[in-house]
């Protein structure tokens, strides 16, 4: 069985989903519920006895000591993390204990059951660590993407909490020698994309006839991966990526944000059509800028193509599309999660 840390999450959560279609190897699921962590995401598991959810912190020792003695996992798929850039700028501390004290705790507790492990077991072992393209800082218009070896500039107090957990696990294979991959991946957009995001985020402020904020003048560049192909890229490196290495993971589909959310506008004025008649698009509102705000991110994906055979299967209009068609089916999923807590974060960032 495999053991995946945050998987009631975004991307987790469909990562989960995925492995058990599949296949049937069973999953053990480490999860803290902070208030992006939705057990409603794996509510079709509910039944599965492949599936075993766990609530609990990544930065607990004795748990993780417990779970892995307990399930004897063949390998750690590592999500859990505080996610969001704009909450790392209201309050860095919680990006510092999940993504770096407990990325460790947790790299220690699997250093020390992987030296356990008999020789054949530890040799097919493997530590998957999934990391983000905000590591390596931003691009000028035209430099080109990020391959593997561009330094590493982390802007953010999310993006700088990442890189140390990047670094933390490449000092463990270094040093320890645990068979560790990492994979540093651009934009995810689909289905359970907590509405603090930009896509989703706007898709739901568009159907509550409310602002969709763009922050500064909206030209800032995201490369954007549909979350199914981030999934899969993160099965095939487990499956074949050669132990040590890193491998970025992306969409090649660099777009301006202002374009984005004109696409979902537009996406929204055909399935859902406002009853004025009027656009989406006529509620696009320019907000303040994020501090700090990297201008562009660009993924060179060639290496896992190159050496894995991996590409994505969906372009971005047809990972819009699904995307659109997923949150208008699922607004009672939206309802759940826009919660008191939700709201007070709103108030909090956007202000008025
Ligand atoms: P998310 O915020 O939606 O989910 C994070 C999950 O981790 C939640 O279920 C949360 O409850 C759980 N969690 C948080 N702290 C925990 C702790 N201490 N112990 C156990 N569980 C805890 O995030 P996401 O967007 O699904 O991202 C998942 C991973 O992928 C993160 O490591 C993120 O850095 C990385 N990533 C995300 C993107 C993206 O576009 N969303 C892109 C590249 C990489
Ligand atoms: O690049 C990978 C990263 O993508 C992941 O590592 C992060 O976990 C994930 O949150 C995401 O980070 P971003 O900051 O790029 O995502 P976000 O959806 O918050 O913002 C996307 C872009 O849209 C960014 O340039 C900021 C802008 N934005 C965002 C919001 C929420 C707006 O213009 N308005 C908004 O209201």
């Amino acid at each position: 069985m495999i053991l995946v840390t945050g998987g009631a999450g975004f991307i987790g959560s469909n990562f989960v989903l995925d492995w058990l279609a599949t296949g049937d190897e069973p999953v053990v699921n480490l999860d803290l519920l902070t208030y992006a962590g939705n057990p409603a995401n794996l509510a079709s598991l509910k039944d599965d006895s492949r599936h075993t959810f766990v609530h609990g912190d990544i930065a607990n020792a004795d748990l993780l000591d417990k779970l892995l003695a307990q399930h004897q996992p063949r390998a750690v798929i590592h999500f859990a993390a505080e996610s969001h850039v704009d909450r790392s700028i209201h309050g860095p501390e919680a990006f510092v204990q999940t993504n770096v004290v407990g990325s460790l705790r947790l790299l220690e507790a699997v250093r020390k059951y992987w030296k356990g492990m008999n020789a054949e077991a530890a040799a097919a072992f493997r530590f998957l660590h999934v990391s983000t393209d905000e590591v390596y800082g931003s691009l000028e218009k035209d430099a080109p993407a990020f391959s593997e070896t561009h330094p590493y500039e982390p802007n953010s107090p999310y993006s700088a909490s990442k890189a140390a957990s990047d670094h933390l696990v490449r000092a463990y294979h270094h040093t320890y020698g645990l068979p560790t991959l990492t994979t540093n991946c651009s934009n995810n957009y689909g289905p359970y994309h907590f509405p603090e995001k930009l896509i989703p985020l706007c898709i739901h402020n568009a159907l509550t006839g409310k602002p969709l904020p763009i922050y500064g003048d909206g030209q800032q560049i995201r490369d954007w991966l549909y979350v199914s192909d981030h999934c899969s890229a993160i099965r095939r490196v487990l499956e074949a990526g050669t132990v040590g290495q890193t491998y970025n993971v992306g969409g090649w589909n660099e777009k301006a944000n202002l374009d984005v959310v004109r696409t979902l506008c537009t996406a929204l004025d055909e399935l859902q059509p406002r009853a004025d008649g009027q656009s989406y698009a006529q509620q696009i509102t320019f907000v303040a800028d994020r501090p700090g705000h990297d201008r562009r991110y660009a993924i060179d994906a060639s290496k896992l193509e190159r050496e894995l055979g991996w590409r994505p299967a969906e372009t971005f209009e047809t990972g819009i599309a699904k995307t659109v068609r997923w949150y208008l089916q699922h607004q009672a999923w939206v309802d759940n999660v826009t919660s008191g807590a939700y709201r007070d974060w709103i108030g909090q960032h956007y202000g008025d």
